[in-house]
């Protein structure tokens, strides 16, 4: 198996028998089959896991919170008892920051880029929380024990999460579990796991072959003035519920062997499909970036230069985007909308002022008409702070930098909005956002990270201004 066959043990309901069906489950695996890979970890907090499989006493210094916080999964395992191999429970996982934040699909992805293989089992809580949710979202096979009809009841939440994410009604299974073969009913059900049963093809749920009965000797397993838990494999052999896992477990290697298209095989395709189409836009987006300053006409892009903080610009309409050189922008914002009559010096604190504040604003440029009534005859200059909140306006008539144009050269205003916003074929809404970067000039804007809250903005004005 070229990537790990997941098989999730959830339940909403505690007590069901889901840590002693995960930990023995892969214990009986292992025996049908040493060779293949059994990987084991929970993400309850009672260590159950941990007390079945630990050789030795000293915990190691990784665990399941690795899974989240960035690690690869193959780095996190301990050589545990029975040849499984675990991945160390960890008590506060839910109060991770990265556990709280993460998306449903961050174990998924974690598996997709490691390398563990054979078959990996997840113990769950009994709830939903991101979790749980995590873990179902990566399974191959959802296993869910139910030892009553209240918790055949609860299993509704679970198929409708795994639902809405896009996971086959078919990998769930359930389970019945901690079934009392001594009560007996009169009727077609005779016992327990028939009425079970019925239920859930009643319901639409499929169910394993067979069941796990309640067995004393299984009880006791777990209270021993060792401290440790046993397997049934090895402590519990004259049982049924032995032989009901050895067949369990043959059905279980059975489908993981049949199962054509790992749910983890689909995770990792989709994000390589998805980091193709990333690259893709970054190429299309750095193909049309105007490669000089637009204001000054002075290539950007050499070496020295791509460390520079400069302003990236785009407009409304996505048809230019480029950059500005530092000085050229905050010259034109002092000169048209400051009205500063004198040249400010580059030692002049207000240029670092402004610089400063700038990382924290937007800047609007379009085409207004005038007070007069004149179509288009004043540049309205806007600026904004980081949530897309106007903080000052200012309106420049364009005949004042026009006609300087007509005597001499254009001026460096012209050039700006003549190569922007200024045109026949070009939208009366549209307007150029300009946002100071500090990253490297050539990749700065155009990551989908740094993108994403410029269009936030970008929709934001776009609808003030509409
Ligand atoms: N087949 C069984 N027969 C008897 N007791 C069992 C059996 N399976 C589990 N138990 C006991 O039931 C209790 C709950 O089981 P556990 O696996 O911890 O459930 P969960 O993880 O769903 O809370 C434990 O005390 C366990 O020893
Ligand atoms: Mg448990």
């Amino acid at each position: 198996m070229q990537n790990p066959y997941v098989i999730t043990i959830s339940s909403e309901k505690g007590g069901v028998g889901k840590t002693t069906l995960a930990t023995n489950l892969a214990i009986y695996l292992k025996a049908l089959n040493e060779e293949l890979p059994v990987t084991l970890f929970s993400f309850d907090n009672h260590f159950s896991v941990d007390r079945m499989f630990r050789i030795g006493k000293n915990p190691g210094r990784n665990d399941v919170s690795g899974l989240f916080t960035g690690n690869r999964p193959e780095e996190l395992l301990e050589i545990g008892e029975y040849g499984v191999q675990f991945i160390p429970s960890n008590r506060r996982l839910e109060e991770l920051p990265e556990v709280r934040k993460a998306g449903f699909d961050r174990l998924a992805r974690t598996l997709a880029a490691g390398t563990l293989q054979g078959i990996v089992i997840i113990d769950t809580r009994p709830t939903l929380d991101t979790l749980t949710r995590n873990a179902l979202y990566a399974a191959d096979r959802v296993i869910i024990p139910v030892k009553d009809a209240p918790s055949l009841e609860n299993c509704k939440n679970l198929y409708d999460f795994c639902e809405s994410q896009g996971i086959s009604k078919r990998a769930l299974r359930l389970l019945p579990c901690l079934i009392d073969s001594r009560i007996r009913y009169k009727g077609p059900f005779t016992d327990a796991y028939q009425l079970l049963k019925a239920y859930a093809i009643n319901r639409g749920y499929r169910c394993m072959e067979g069941y796990i009965a309640k067995s004393p000797k299984v009880e006791s397993l777990n209270t021993n003035p060792e401290g440790r838990i046993y397997p049934i494999l090895t402590h519990g052999r004259g049982t049924n519920v032995h032989l009901q896992f050895s067949h369990l477990a043959r059905q279980v290697l059975l489908a993981a062997k049949g199962c054509e298209r790992h749910r983890i095989t689909e995770v990792r395709q989709h994000l390589a499909a998805q980091q193709r189409q990333r690259e893709q836009a970054l190429m299309q987006r750095r193909e049309r970036l105007v490669p000089d300053c637009l204001i000054c006409g002075g290539p950007l892009f050499e070496q020295e230069k791509d460390a520079t903080a400069d302003y990236y610009c785009e407009t409304s309409d996505g048809r230019i985007s480029g950059y500005l050189e530092e000085t050229c922008f905050s010259d034109l914002v002092f000169r048209y909308f400051y009205r500063s009559q004198k040249e400010i010096a580059p030692s002049n604190p207000l240029r670092e002022l402004f610089r400063e504040s700038a990382q924290r604003s937007y800047f609007v440029m379009r085409l207004a008409a005038a007070k007069n009534g004149f179509e288009k005859s004043c540049l309205a200059f806007h600026r904004f702070d980081d949530e897309g909140l106007e903080i000052s306006q200012k309106t420049v008539e364009i005949k004042e930098f026009e006609s300087r144009f007509l005597h001499r050269e254009k001026t460096k205003l012209y050039r700006l909005i003549e190569a922007t916003v200024l045109g026949e074929d070009v939208e009366e809404n549209c307007f150029l956002l300009i946002r100071r970067v500090d990253s490297p000039a050539s990749t700065g804007m155009l990551l989908d990270e740094h993108r994403a809250a410029f269009q936030q903005v970008m929709t934001t004005v776009a609808n003030k201004l509409r």
